[in-house]
């Protein structure tokens, strides 16, 4: 068989997995849960998960990615021959599959709206949930831009890892870093900034219940692209040199700085603007903010045109790394598993996810009648993954890791066959066996009873 491919410099790594964990869970859904959940106490305690449950659970895919150098299924396979073990393998493919059907369908409204506001579209005053709405659920537009979406992650996934992935993360990240830096110092000048901050920065800690802490664990975990088979299959491209751990903690770092550094810029702008609240729940980003954006630059409008179309710019490119790395577990299976190309395995992957994507997207609007369990399409691949399988397949990964793979075997892995001192080797082997399949279970039963 032709050699594998692997990344090719230390800051190729770091920045691919970077852009697998920063998308729309970055800039989107961590403002949202924020304002939901008590401002900076919800932050304290998603900080807690990332350490304690996200940065354990990532380097143990990164163990059995880099360990077994193959793509997820065949992972789970070689390290447990002949046993139900290999669910993990097949449930990180499955859901990497489901989730980017309907991710792209966001990603594609991502795009539309970098288009509209760069075409000065979006500044006219007016109602912006009308032209949500009327957007999500026009029959072709979404369809067009999510299939447009859809070739751009297609072009990069099939120039390979090191001339794909790498290179193209190598160039967005830093862009992506350059444009939330702009954002960031323009938010200063908002009238809202003291009291955003004050709001982001004062910790409410009356407003902490059980729930707050199981949105945190599960915000930490689809913002690092955990359980996925995402970066299982980028850690079968590292060579033997990359400290596994390292890279977990950088990777973790640049997403949750990412995170924050998003609500810098989303919270000035919306207390900037009286009458908007601070948790407007999902429609923030495509309904509240082109409002806030337009009143609070109405003096100077050509700032708020470049403050809108970066911004919208930022969130479509961080969709971009992300999804590619949602296409990677899935065309890696098929080319390495199916004996395709990887030029077949990728289109493959692209087509079938773009009709399931039609559906997804179709879904929202025209075939809004059909539903099952009171859930369209859309609605229901979310539920099904974000919900069912993903807090299974962190308990998989935990269990797997923590007590099928031999001490030695993972800690080989971990310290790079003894070659480097990795003190806290102890630390991280008692919250993979302990701590993250507890935490993980509470969220399934309690998301399943609520659900
Ligand atoms: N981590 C991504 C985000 O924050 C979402 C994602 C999940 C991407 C899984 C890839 C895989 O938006």
């Amino acid at each position: 068989m032709a050699q594998r491919s692997n990344f090719g410099s230390k800051i190729g790594v770091v920045l691919a997995a970077a852009g697998s964990a920063v998308g729309l869970g970055n800039v989107w859904r961590f403002p949202t849960e924020v304002g939901n959940n008590g401002g900076a106490a919800f932050i304290l305690i998603y900080l807690a998960c990332v350490l304690l449950i996200g940065i354990p659970v990532m380097v143990s895919e990164f163990v059995i990615g880099r360990h077994t150098h193959a793509n997820t299924i065949t992972a789970y396979r070689k390290l447990a021959p002949g046993t139900w073990w290999r669910i993990g393998g097949i449930e990180g493919v499955f859901v990497a599959f489901l989730i980017f059907c309907y991710y792209i369908v966001v990603s594609g409204w991502t795009l539309h709206y970098t288009v509209a506001s760069f075409l000065n579209r979006l500044s006219t005053n007016q109602d912006y949930k009308a032209y949500f709405s009327d957007f999500v659920s026009s029959p072709w537009e979404p369809v067009a831009y999510a299939v447009v979406f859809m070739l751009m992650v297609h072009l990069i996934i099939v120039r390979g890892v090191q001339n794909g992935i790498e290179k193209f993360s190598k160039l967005m990240m830093p862009a992506l870093l350059l444009i939330i830096a702009i954002l960031v110092i323009c938010s200063f000048s908002m009238t809202g900034f003291t009291e955003g901050m004050k709001f982001m920065l004062h910790p409410e800690f009356s407003k902490v219940t059980p729930d707050v802490v199981l949105s945190a664990v599960g915000q930490a975990f689809y913002s690092l692209s955990l359980a996925m088979g995402c970066l299982c299959t980028y850690a079968s491209y590292f060579d033997s040199k990359t400290n596994l751990m390292k890279t977990a903690f950088s990777v973790s770092v640049i997403d949750t700085c990412v995170a924050i550094l998003c609500g810098f810029i989303i919270f000035p702008a919306v207390f900037s603007v009286p009458g908007v609240e601070a948790n407007e729940g999902p429609g923030l980003v495509f309904i509240t903010l082109p409002h806030v954006f337009n009143i609070a630059f109405h003096n100077v409008p050509i700032i708020g045109y470049l403050f809108s179309s970066l911004f919208y710019l930022l969130l479509m490119l961080s969709a971009l790394t992300s999804a590619i790395s949602l296409h990677e577990p899935v065309t890696a299976y098929i080319h390495e598993e199916w004996h395709l190309s990887r030029h077949r395995a990728a289109w493959l992957v692209t087509v079938s996810c773009m009709l399931l994507g039609v559906v997804c997207s179709l879904s929202m609007g025209v075939w809004n009648g059909f539903q099952i369990g009171g859930l369209c399409i859309f609605e229901l691949f979310d539920f099904i993954s974000a919900k069912v399988i993903l807090p299974l397949g962190g308990i998989i990964i935990a269990l797997f890791v923590g007590w099928k793979l031999s001490r030695k075997l993972v800690y080989d892995e971990v310290t790079n066959r003894n070659t480097l001192r990795i003190p806290l080797f102890r630390i991280y082997l008692f919250l993979i066996r302990w701590i993250a399949p507890l935490a993980i279970a509470v969220i399934f039963v309690n998301e399943l009873i609520k659900g």
